[in-house]
């Protein structure tokens, strides 16, 4: 088994786009300029925002959460919105989710200026994905493209089985991952909660995505030899052997799985860290007007 070393490889892409802000500095240019609202006190918002952040220091990026409180109306937000929008030095803007249920995401999200949208979650970036025209690609699908490319996985004609059909995961990637390109030329199958027989599906497929939710789902005896497994899920569990009282893993029991499949990601270490450093590389292309003059 090998694993798809997410960390080390954003430590590479990191130091990469370092070299080149530290070149733009240099030359008396600004940085890049991430900004992401955080509403209310979710305590896995909390962790992603932060991590953000300091992955923007790391790399010489500036970098601006604006806290709200949970209360805070959906026009007071947009106006917050809106004012970033206007502000020249300002490259992204992310509206870290879920947000509260008094506030509707997809005018929050439309509301975002599509060429600041970072995340590639705006109608404009997701349409221009689907049609394969420039645009951003959201940041999760962009990190497991990166990952299933660096590894130089087969993808032809293979069975890729994504599990979880989320805006922001599962229904993107799967348009990614059914391209006629040299990286992606799988037959997807996307499952969800309404499926039928996921063992059936599990068994006979290549390539397997987990973006469920539910920890340590996948297990030994549901998967085929050499299957490559990429786990989305971060969940957060009890536990005895930690200081803060709690640990993170997967939706793959990776204990269980290890032995049986090719290529694995970790949890934490693989897709976590390959999606804030496609957040920051879509910070840099806005920065540079790569994708919209
Ligand atoms: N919540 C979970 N993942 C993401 C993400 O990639 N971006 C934003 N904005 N919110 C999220």
């Amino acid at each position: 088994m090998i694993l798809l070393d997410g960390k080390s490889l954003s430590q590479k892409i990191k130091h990469d786009i370092k070299y080149q802000v530290d070149s733009l500095k240099s030359n008396g240019k600004r940085p890049p300029h991430l900004v992401a609202i955080l509403i209310g006190e979710n305590p896995a918002s909390q962790t992603y925002v932060t991590a953000k952040k300091k992955s923007c220091e790391e790399i010489g990026f500036d970098s601006t959460v604006i806290k709200f409180p949970v209360t805070i109306s959906q026009n007071k937000l947009i106006n917050e919105i809106e004012k970033i929008n206007l502000d020249d030095e300002i490259d992204g803007l992310i509206v870290q989710l879920p947000l509260p249920n008094h506030i509707d995401p997809s005018i929050v999200i439309s509301t975002i200026c599509y060429k600041k949208d970072v995340d590639g979650f705006h109608p404009i970036n997701l349409g221009n994905m689907m049609l394969q025209q420039p645009c951003y690609f959201p940041a999760t699908p962009m990190g497991i493209m990166s990952l299933i490319e660096n590894y130089n996985i087969e993808t032809n004609g293979k069975n890729c089985l994504i599990i979880g059909r989320s805006n922001i995961v599962g229904t993107p990637l799967s348009v990614l991952l059914s391209r006629n390109s040299k990286y992606a030329n799988c037959t997807v199958t996307l499952a969800h909660s309404r499926t039928k027989d996921i063992n059936l599906l599990t068994k006979k497929a290549d390539i397997i995505v987990m973006a469920l939710g539910i920890p340590k789902f996948l297990k030994n005896d549901m998967i085929k030899d050499s299957v490559v497994i990429i786990d989305v899920g971060i969940n957060r569990i009890k536990s005895d052997k930690s200081k803060s009282g709690w640990t993170l893993v997967g939706d793959v029991d990776f204990q269980s799985v290890k032995d049986k499949c090719s290529y694995i990601t970790p949890v934490p270490g693989g897709v976590g860290p390959m999606t804030i450093i496609s957040l920051l590389r879509n910070t840099l292309l806005s920065y540079k007007r790569v994708i919209y003059k």
